[in-house]
């Protein structure tokens, strides 16, 4: 029987982004025998690549290939070209806030399990990091990322951004972070400023509403993020499910990098009602473009999380799942995870492909 074609969008965008990227669609390729679906995949440019081509970091044309795919896979963006010069008009992440938004992502989903063989790879004490398995649910389409009014005053003396939040943004997230603690160990913690944001008050009242009417057996608490950040680093596997707005997301999901041993292990989705993406949670890391040094297992996990939410093939998601480990078992990892190791970005890409696919067999 033929077997349908599933689009997949190719964004790999800057630095390390096309090296990664290259590994994750390796990976794709190599298990694509296994599949039910055939896979067809349709590159877009995205940040300074695309700004420099076009003048423009999210076009249209981007914008169009990822609205006709079944799922997106994200490399990073961001140039240092862009990052030293603020009177830059247009930055490459204004790219991803824009194909955010317009795409209507609105649920970044960024799961944290470190890997037993590196409980002392990490920064953090091995007992202390030890049995973290949680999940960070990342508000992304609204607060103080995109809120109205924002800019200078016009003597330039003053700038401002505004944080906000209405019900319905609130409501549509809190439903998520729900779901995911139904299906684990049934707790939610609400992470927030309410002693002092009035949008955290409204996230407080909104969250604690919804908990009560629709998931009255899932357990749920209220931390403020500066006592979060510290339960992250002193007693991370407490948590469960955190579900938080967009900018204490990004941070604390930065923080918890340093658990897995590496944020070059950490996948991440962002959904919304109609579209997905798949992209690791680190950025673009210029320094190490072209080394063939950068980690490419995030955006290989987040390809896993691809073919599992978006496409419905969870064999090949764990099968990639396994590569993975295994490739970290047998120390088959770049410099961050093995220290002068010599195997590189397309050596780990080259193993998890063909582990992979010896596993579905
Ligand atoms: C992330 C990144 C982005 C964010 C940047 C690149 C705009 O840090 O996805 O976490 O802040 O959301
Ligand atoms: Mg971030």
């Amino acid at each position: 029987m033929e077997r349908a074609i599933k689009k997949i969008a190719v964004l790999p965008g800057d630095g390390i982004g096309p090296e990664i990227i290259e590994q994750a669609v390796k990976v794709a390729k190599a298990i694509e025998p296994k599949l039910s679906c055939a896979l067809q995949f349709d590159y877009a440019e995205i940040g300074a690549c695309a700004i420099r081509s076009c003048g423009e970091p999210y076009p249209d044309s981007t914008d169009k290939v990822c609205k006709e795919a079944d799922a997106i896979l994200f490399g990073a963006v961001g140039d240092p070209q862009f990052d030293n010069n603020p009177s830059a008009k247009v930055r490459p992440e204004q790219g991803l806030l824009k194909m955010r938004k317009s795409l209507g992502l609105f649920a970044n989903i960024r799961p944290l399990k470190p890997y037993e063989e590196l409980l002392d790879a990490s920064p953090l004490k091995r007992e202390v990091i030890s049995g973290t398995d949680m999940v960070i649910i990342r508000e992304l389409t609204g607060g103080i990322y995109f809120g109205e009014p924002r800019g200078r005053t016009e003597d330039g003396r003053k700038a401002f951004d505004s944080c906000i939040y209405s019900v319905e943004e609130i409501e549509r997230i809190a439903r998520i972070a729900f779901e995911y603690a139904s299906r684990r160990r049934k707790k939610l913690t609400l992470v927030d400023k309410a002693n002092v944001l009035a949008t955290s008050r409204l996230w407080r009242e909104v969250v604690t509403r919804i908990g009560k009417s629709d998931y009255p057996n899932i357990e749920l608490d209220f931390m403020f993020v500066d006592n979060a950040a510290m339960k992250l680093v002193m007693a991370p596997a407490q948590l469960d499910v955190v579900l938080t707005e967009n900018m204490f997301g990004d941070i604390l999901s930065d923080m918890g990098g340093a658990i897995g041993g590496s944020i070059g292990l950490m996948p991440s989705a962002s959904a919304g009602s109609r579209y997905a993406l798949y992209e690791p949670i680190h950025g673009s890391f210029p320094q190490a473009k072209g080394k063939n040094i950068a980690n490419p297992v995030a955006t290989i996990l987040s390809l896993a999380m691809l073919f599992e939410d978006s496409l419905g093939e969870p064999d090949a998601a764990k099968a990639i799942r396994e590569a993975c480990a295994l490739s970290i078992k047998e120390r088959i990892c770049t410099p961050d995870i093995v220290p002068g190791s010599s195997c590189g970005t397309s050596q780990v890409g080259d193993f998890i492909a063909s582990t992979a696919l010896s596993i579905l067999g």
